[in-house]
């Protein structure tokens, strides 16, 4: 069948189209029911299905006869360390480490949280949840102790798993300082922390409270598969919204799992047995689709990458691993293309390995330059695929569904629909818009399976932040437009949440942690273009009249606050202090200018402006601060 008679297929028969795809995964008890809505209205997938999620990604496939295959190989540059591990030796440490949760009180419907770095452990922990029926919610290392804290109190975990370091490029993160004040900031601390100490950096146990994770699994004993509901959720993901609380995206079993077959498959065209490669993060959801549950429930081998596409040790080191371990498909964020052509700008690197493995290569994660896609296809001479998707969907949304039919590429766009998805742009009111005029981007409703059934105990916010806007379709927040040939263009959020190098990340958090210092009465932060990141964020406070502080050493402090608040990641490194911030009559700060000034594009004065002026003081503090700034038309 090609791409559009699969698609329409799933879009006017989705019951016949996803019973179908089921058959693909084993399950304890078939589903009867395919799609049905629960009490409160939402739509649920294969709800009287029975399954273990852990069980498809290990045990199902050594009863295929994979036990000897490797499952997981991890690489890392920055540790010098390589190991692999076959599907056996993975289900036995899942297995071990399942039977320690146990002994720790952990059961079927419990939380966990995970705070660790791109080790196997982590894989090892996430799939010990899953076999018991257990919740896990890996946190991305990035995050300072109090975003940590912020998902500990929504989560309530019955414990929380963690390693001892991360480790950079040039230097070693100290994760036990971080798990601490989180702990102590936290009003719904777990009682049990159990730390896997790395080599690079061992901390100290606290007794009554911590355990040692080898210790724990030397004498566990091995736990087995614990049969789940479909709709029983397999992991809560926290990802950034529009307001300083994140969102805590909840995934169920049985969808996910489908998806998660369907998609490798028909999507990234991988078979079992083959290699893939997502350059991700284990905290974001690529890291859970893409390097754990997608691959493995695919029968796949994954490999888990400890290191960064530049000066680990060179430019080349993407192409290593794709060379080394014959990856034939594979996932990165655009940034990390960036980097890449920044330090080696002719791909010269590339020409030190053998690449010919490589099938594909596809990016998301952020807008993709049409620059930096064609550059990746020249020097790998593959297809490389733009293709767009969200925490909220777990799995692609319009993309080229290359395991199913190559369709011709066009640079700017992640291509089509992927099957079980009807995407519409509409303008405000929710009228459909014709080709090539830009609105929001949303998906027609039943969502396919896999995506959110819901937000972690907050069906008010899920309906707000996703079904209100336009009924019966879910909004994604992005704004795009299609073409006449129905090929999708993603032009960015339509909201205050932003994209640095790959991170999404919410503004209002960072603007919390500006307006938490005492010295600022009003603040904001916005998201402006940067070459290699995609955006970075900028910082705008207004002081309170009596702060005589040098302004030096209070945008340092500013800075150091939303590094400490908020995390590394958020990359924050310049804030403009004003004497007052541009807004309309109604008081709403005018965002869309400010970011348009501090890209040096050409703005327009709002008509709703409050004080025209504002903005002139606005374009000379900018240049000041080398922020660039351009006159309005
Ligand atoms: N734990 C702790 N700190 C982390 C971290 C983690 N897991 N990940 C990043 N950081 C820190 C970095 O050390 C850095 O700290 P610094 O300000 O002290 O240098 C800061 O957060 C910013 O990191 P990063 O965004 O990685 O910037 P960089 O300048 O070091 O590297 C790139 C730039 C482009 C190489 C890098 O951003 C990259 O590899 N991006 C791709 C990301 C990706 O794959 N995203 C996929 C999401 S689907
Ligand atoms: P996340 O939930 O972290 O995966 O981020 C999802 C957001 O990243 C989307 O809502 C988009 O804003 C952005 N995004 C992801 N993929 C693409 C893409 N291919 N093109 C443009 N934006 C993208």
């Amino acid at each position: 069948m090609t791409y559009q008679q699969q698609y329409r297929h799933s879009i006017e028969q989705p019951e016949a189209f996803w019973r179908e795809q089921a058959g693909q995964i084993a399950w304890y008890r078939q589903p009867d029911q395919i799609l049905s809505q629960d009490e409160q209205g939402f739509f649920r997938w294969f709800p009287d299905g029975q399954l273990n999620t852990a069980y498809l990604a290990l045990d199902w496939q050594i009863e295929q006869g994979r036990g000897d295959q490797p499952a997981l190989i991890y690489d890392s540059p920055v540790t010098g360390t390589r190991r692999t591990d076959t599907y056996r030796e993975l289900l036995d440490q899942v297995a071990r480490f399942a039977g320690v949760l146990r002994r720790l009180g952990v059961g079927q419907g419990d939380a966990v949280i995970i705070y660790m770095p791109m080790i196997p452990q982590t894989i090892v922990a996430m799939l010990a949840c899953a076999r018991l029926g257990a919740i896990h919610s890996v946190v991305f290392g990035g995050f300072a102790p109090h975003e940590l804290a912020v998902r500990i109190d929504d989560l309530q975990p019955k414990v929380i798993l963690a390693a001892s370091a991360g480790k950079e490029r040039d230097r070693v993160i100290d994760y036990g300082t971080i798990i601490n004040a989180a702990l102590a900031e936290a009003v719904h601390a777990p009682s049990h922390c159990v730390m896997y100490q790395r080599e690079v950096h061992r901390v100290d146990l606290q007794p009554g409270r911590d355990w040692d994770w080898d210790e724990l699994a030397a004498t566990a004993e091995p736990a087995d598969c614990v049969p789940v509901l479909a709709t029983d959720p397999l992991y809560v993901l926290y990802t950034s919204g529009t307001t300083g609380r994140p969102k805590g995206i909840v995934r169920d079993h049985g969808g996910h799992a489908v998806a998660m077959k369907f998609s490798m498959q028909n999507v990234y065209g991988v078979e079992p047995g083959e290699v893939f490669w997502a350059a991700s993060d284990v905290g974001w959801v690529v890291g859970h689709s893409c390097i754990v549950y997608g691959p493995l429930i695919q029968g796949c081998t994954t490999v888990l990458y400890e290191g960064k596409p530049v000066r680990t040790p060179d430019a080349g080191a993407f192409w290593r691993v794709v060379a080394e371990h014959q990856v034939r498909s594979m996932f990165a964020a655009p940034t990390a293309i960036r980097a890449i052509k920044r330090d080696d700008p002719d791909g010269l690197r590339a020409r030190d390995y053998d690449t010919g493995c490589l099938r594909y290569l596809f990016l998301a994660g952020e807008r993709c330059d049409i620059a930096t896609l064609q550059w990746a296809e020249r020097v790998l001479g593959v297809p490389v695929i733009d293709h767009w998707w969200q925490t909220e969907s777990g799995w692609p949304m319009i993309s080229n569904m290359a395991g199913q039919e190559l369709l011709p590429l066009r640079p700017g766009s992640a291509t089509k629909p992927v099957c079980g998805y009807d995407i519409r742009i509409l303008d405000r009111e929710g009228r459909e818009l014709p080709p090539n005029k830009e609105g929001a981007v949303v998906v027609r409703l039943p969502l396919p399976p896999g995506c959110l059934p819901n937000l972690w105990h907050n069906t008010e916010r899920f309906r707000n932040a996703y079904l209100t806007e336009h009924p019966g379709y879910y909004s994604s927040g992005d704004g795009g437009y299609r073409d006449e040939d129905g090929y999708f263009y993603i032009t960015g959020r339509m909201d205050d949440v932003i994209n640095v190098a790959g991170h999404r990340l919410s503004t209002a958090t960072m603007e919390e942690a500006l307006a938490s210092h005492p010295a600022v009465a009003e603040c904001a932060v916005i998201g402006v273009e940067d070459a290699l990141k995609g955006q970075v964020p900028v910082g705008f406070a207004v002081l309170k009249s009596n702060v005589t502080l040098d302004p030096e050493v209070l945008e340092a402090e500013l800075i150091q606050r939303v590094r400490d608040q908020v995390g590394p990641v958020a990359a924050l490194k310049h804030v403009i202090l004003a004497d007052r911030l541009p807004k309309t009559r109604s008081g709403k700060i005018l965002r869309r200018t400010m970011r348009l000034m501090s890209e040096g594009k050409t703005w327009q004065l709002p008509s709703t402006i409050e004080d025209p002026s504002v903005l002139d003081e606005l374009l000379s503090l900018l240049d000041s601060k080398g922020v660039s700034a351009t006159n309005a038309t």
